[in-house]
Formats: C-alpha cells, structure tokens, sequence
C-alpha cells in the first residue's frame, strides 16, 4: 500500500506500527513531519509539491506518477490536505481510503471539531470510507464513536478522537488488503463477523 500525507503523519505512523504493507509514504510538502518516520521505518519516501504545479490536473497526474511506481493494491489518504479531481479519484476508485474525523454524514471538510463543539453533539468520532469524487462522501468501512464531554475544547476533542482514528484506519486498511471488503449499493460490508463499529468510554 501506498499512504498519502500532509503533515504529521500520525495515522501512517499507525498503519506501519500494526505490520501493515506499506510500500511508500508519499507527501504533497517537504516539510512533512511524517516523511521523517517513514524514512527512519526503511520506507521509501517521495515529495510531490502541490506549489511546483500550475493546475490541479497537472499536480495529480504527478502525484499518480509517483504513486504507480509502487504498483499499490491500496492508495490511504492520511491527513492528505489537498482536494483531489474527479478524474484522480475514479482512476483509484474502489481502492482509495480516507480517514475523516467526524462521524460522517456529519460535519464533512475542515475544523470538524470545532463545529461537533459549537453544534453541542453529544458523540463525535472519525470514519474510514472509500473516496468517490464528492469530498468526505464515499461509502464508510469503519466508524469510531467518542463522547463529546463537559469542559472540551477542540484540542482534547481533537485527541480523543485522533486515538481511535489509530485503531479503525489500520484496521480497515487491513480488511481491504485481506480481501475482506465488499461494497453493494454503496453500503461497505466486511466478510466474516468483524465490527464495523467502535465506541470508545
Ligand atoms: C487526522 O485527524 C485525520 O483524520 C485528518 O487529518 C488528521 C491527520 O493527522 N484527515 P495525522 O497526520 O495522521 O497525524
């Protein structure tokens, strides 16, 4: 697998620290904390700054290039910060993943935990779903539910949520590689008798 990242690379960090396959850790800027990890890992790593192109198509046709190098059987986005075109993800489709920290349908795009606070949700979370076009939409594999509690801010909202995204972003990857995941009407079901579900105290 091949896992795309912006920043910190925690989920990466993830994925590598369960075993998983991970053939490179590719990122959109040099400055990606997570790059160092991976390199310290014996992963390859790769830098396909988003400045150095004009249009979006061109930015994702190198980013495919890089991408393809590896062959990947699965493309996981990891904080990965760039919104990428239609084309890009249906040339993935069906092996692209996403981890989004909200409970999706709610709260899709950015500063998710902001509005789960200033909406006053009681469960908030993170969700792990194949990436279609329409951005935090695709079909969920795995969703992780947390308590939003008295005296949160978006930074201890934030953390909750961040741990369980280690625990179902590794987990669903592992499906997908296993064979495990099957997609009907857009509904994601897992072979076998895994829970798709998690809610953490
Ligand atoms: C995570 O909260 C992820 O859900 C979101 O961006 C954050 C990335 O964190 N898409 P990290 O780079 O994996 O540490």
């Amino acid at each position: 697998m091949v896992i795309l990242i912006s920043g910190r690379g925690s989920n990466m960090q993830a994925m590598v620290e369960a075993g998983l396959p991970v053939a490179a850790v590719i990122s959109n800027r040099a400055d990606a904390a997570g790059l160092n990890f991976a390199a310290s890992r014996g992963i390859a790593t790769a830098v396909v700054e988003h400045s150095s192109y004009a249009t979006r198509e061109a930015f994702d046709a190198a980013l495919a290039q890089a991408i393809d190098a590896f062959r990947p059987a699965l493309v996981a986005l990891a904080g990965f910060m760039r919104i990428l075109t239609a084309g890009f993800v249906q040339s993935y489709e069906g092996r692209l993943l996403n981890i989004h920290p909200s409970l999706l349908p709610a709260f899709p795009g950015l500063d998710t935990h902001a509005r789960a606070l200033a909406a006053g949700v009681k469960l908030h979370g993170a969700t792990v779903h194949f990436v279609t076009p329409e951005l935090d939409h695709g079909p969920i594999v795995m969703q992780a539910a947390v308590p939003v509690l008295p005296g949160d801010d978006e930074a201890k909202l934030a953390a909750r949520v961040l741990a369980q995204e280690h625990r179902i972003y590794p987990t669903a990857a592992r499906w997908f590689l296993e064979g495990k995941l099957v997609i009907e009407s857009g509904v994601v079901r897992v072979k076998g008798d895994h829970p798709q579900q998690l809610c953490a105290p």
